[in-house]
């Protein structure tokens, strides 16, 4: 039906007769002229009927935005002064012949233009519409673009494209299970897949060696603007591998994904260990970009009587950190009130602070709301160690260090954001020596990562203090995106028993994952991969705010879609066959 994409005539086509189809994206009646714009996946055109073409003059004063059309014309250049430079075919139009009308379109929910302020949720809901805008199909072009890229790289290192199934057992990731009923095993149920990470350790048992997959992951968990109920991994795994191996693989892959798609070169990649992370940012995934740091003053304020300071400056579990905000001190009274609900939302009971009038006048150039508890010497003593100067504001955190790094560490993200501290480059780096296990909300032990994940040290060392062992994983973090998570894994069968009895999970392991357990016993190499999150990478890449903005049909905050309406209810006659009753 055409011979050419819209996008791509430009001055090379003058004179060339060219057959177009597409939509209409604006349409102006010029008296006695009319100027179509005509948009398909490529760009955008200018076509121009006049009433030479009598018939097709008439169809074009007929068509709206939206309508979709094939014409035939022939291209010439824009007269001087028509040229517009902001447009791809901007140095052309087309003198349009025939017009046909293939299909008409009822005024659009909301206007298609590239800044459109259309609402999330009519954005959702005419999913198909929104897919139309140019800022979107870039985004899937680009998504298209990465997946591809990987695939290659990873053929290319000798990875193996294996599927694992979607109708499975439950993985232990962290999250709810989607569970499916079984219509032939009653009161029985699959789950969805939290990731592969069972299948693709049990391909490392089956000789594999070297396998990864684009594969789709389901977590019921709550949403936020860098997650959905469904996702796509790169998951990768290897066989005979350390940590070395797969952290080389990963980098290089993103190196040369960046290079060749973004035309960016990535800078190396700093190693950071997992407490000086928390010490100095507060946050497993810092955001480099920005030059804020927290500074530990718990020494200083030991003995002061400042209560606030004083109990978690003595407590092991607890933290003292200041956070030096530069050029601060001009932030308003509301606006510091504003920080301290901000960091209440994590957890955080207050949020003292000082302002920094002027350093040279000692306390008389300091404005603070706990200056009355704390000797002058301390406070000196704190600035000094921040490096405070005049015209600087210190915010402080006092609690459970976890409460702490909560809260500093998004009142730095925040801080950065609105003092326009973050520059605009690219700042990634690896998260390594995290902790094996966390103090869960009921006193028992938790996996930071998954339960597969081999310990750092001697099977007796783990036993005997838990808390204390260190995990062999590692995780990729690129402006303060966790891009992705992986680790050596366990390949010795006992010592995957006792982490699934520190866990307390020992007998339930025995009937989840009593198979995996049997697999490591008939000669599993050693093996570790990772995964990397497809949505969260293009997400950064192309610069979007939400990951919904990289994926063609997401799920609203609520996990639901707007456009098919699912999740729905269903006819009494399927629930029958899935032997399930309904309570309400
Ligand atoms: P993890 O749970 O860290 O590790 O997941 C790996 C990466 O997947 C992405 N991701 C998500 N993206 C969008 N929405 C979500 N709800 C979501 N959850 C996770 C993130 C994350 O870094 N099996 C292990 C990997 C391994 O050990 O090899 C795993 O799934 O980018
Ligand atoms: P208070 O004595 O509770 O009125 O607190 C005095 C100052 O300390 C106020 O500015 C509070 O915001 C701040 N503050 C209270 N608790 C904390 C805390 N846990 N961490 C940091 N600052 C706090």
């Amino acid at each position: 039906m055409r011979s050419h994409y819209c996008g791509e005539l430009d001055a090379s086509h003058v004179d060339v007769d060219v057959e177009l189809c597409g939509w209409v994206h604006r349409r102006r009646d010029h008296g006695g002229v009319i100027f179509l714009d005509v948009r398909d996946r490529s760009g955008i055109v200018q076509v121009v009927f006049d009433p030479d073409t009598q018939e097709s003059f008439a169809a074009a004063e007929r068509v709206r935005n939206e309508y979709v059309l094939r014409m035939t014309g022939r291209v010439r250049c824009r007269e001087t002064g028509k040229v517009n430079p902001d447009m791809q075919t901007g140095e052309i139009e087309v003198l349009g012949r025939d017009l046909e009308i293939l299909n008409a379109a009822a005024t659009p929910p909301f206007q298609l233009d590239d800044h459109s302020e259309a609402g999330e949720d009519v954005r959702l809901r005419y999913r198909y519409m929104d897919l139309r805008r140019p800022e979107m199909q870039d985004n899937l072009r680009k998504r298209a673009a990465i997946v591809s890229w990987v695939r290659r790289y990873l053929e290319d290192a000798g990875y193996l494209e294996i599927e694992t199934p979607i109708l499975t057992r439950a993985t232990p990731e962290g999250a709810r299970d989607y569970l499916v009923p079984s219509r032939t095993h009653p009161g029985q149920f699959f789950a969805l897949p939290q990731s592969p990470q069972i299948f693709k350790q049990l391909l490392m048992m089956s000789g594999m060696d070297r396998y990864y997959q684009i594969a789709r992951c389901f977590r019921d968990e709550d949403l936020r603007a860098d997650r959905q109920p469904e996702f796509t991994q790169i998951d990768i795994e290897a066989s005979f591998v350390r940590e070395q191996d797969i952290m080389t693989l990963t980098e290089n892959m993103l190196v040369g994904l960046f290079k060749d798609v973004l035309g960016v070169e990535l800078p190396e990649f700093p190693v950071i260990g997992y407490d000086e992370a928390m010490q100095r940012f507060g946050s497993d995934k810092p955001d480099l970009r920005n030059p804020l740091e927290l500074v530990d003053i718990a020494d200083l304020v030991r003995d002061v009587e400042f209560k606030v300071f004083n109990g978690p400056a003595n407590d092991p579990a607890g933290r003292v950190a200041a956070l030096r905000a530069p050029n601060g001190a001009s932030l308003s009274r509301k606006v510091i009130d504003d920080y301290a609900e901000f960091v209440a939302r994590y957890g955080a009971r207050g949020l003292a602070y000082i302002k920094v009038n002027d350093r040279s006048a000692g306390v008389d150039g300091l404005q603070s709301p706990i200056l009355k508890f704390l000797p002058e010497q301390v406070v000196a003593d704190v600035l000094d160690r921040c490096g405070a100067q005049t015209g600087d504001v210190v915010f402080f955190g006092a609690d459970r260090a976890t409460v702490v790094n909560d809260a500093l560490g998004a009142l730095r993200n925040q801080l950065g954001e609105d003092l326009g501290l973050v520059d605009d480059r690219w700042a990634p780096c690896w998260i390594v020596d995290w902790p094996m296990f966390e103090q869960g909300p009921d006193g028992g032990l938790d996996p930071v990562h998954h339960p597969f994940t081999c310990p750092a040290g001697s099977l007796e060392a783990m036993r005997e203090n838990p808390l204390a062992t260190r995990a062999r994983a590692y995780d990729v973090v690129l402006n303060g995106y966790e891009l992705g998570g992986g680790s050596i894994r366990i390949h010795d069968p006992k010592m995957q028993q006792a982490v699934f009895e520190a866990l307390a999970m020992g007998q339930e392991a025995q009937v989840k994952f009593g198979f995996l357990i049997d697999a490591l016993g008939y000669g599993c190499p050693p093996h570790g991969g990772i995964a990397l999150g497809v949505d969260r990478l293009v997400m950064v890449m192309v610069g979007a705010r939400a990951i919904r903005d990289v994926i063609a049909f997401p799920k609203t905050q609520t996990a639901s879609c707007l456009m098919t309406a699912a999740p729905s209810s269903v006819d009494a006659g399927q629930l029958k066959d899935l032997h399930i009753r309904l309570n309400s």
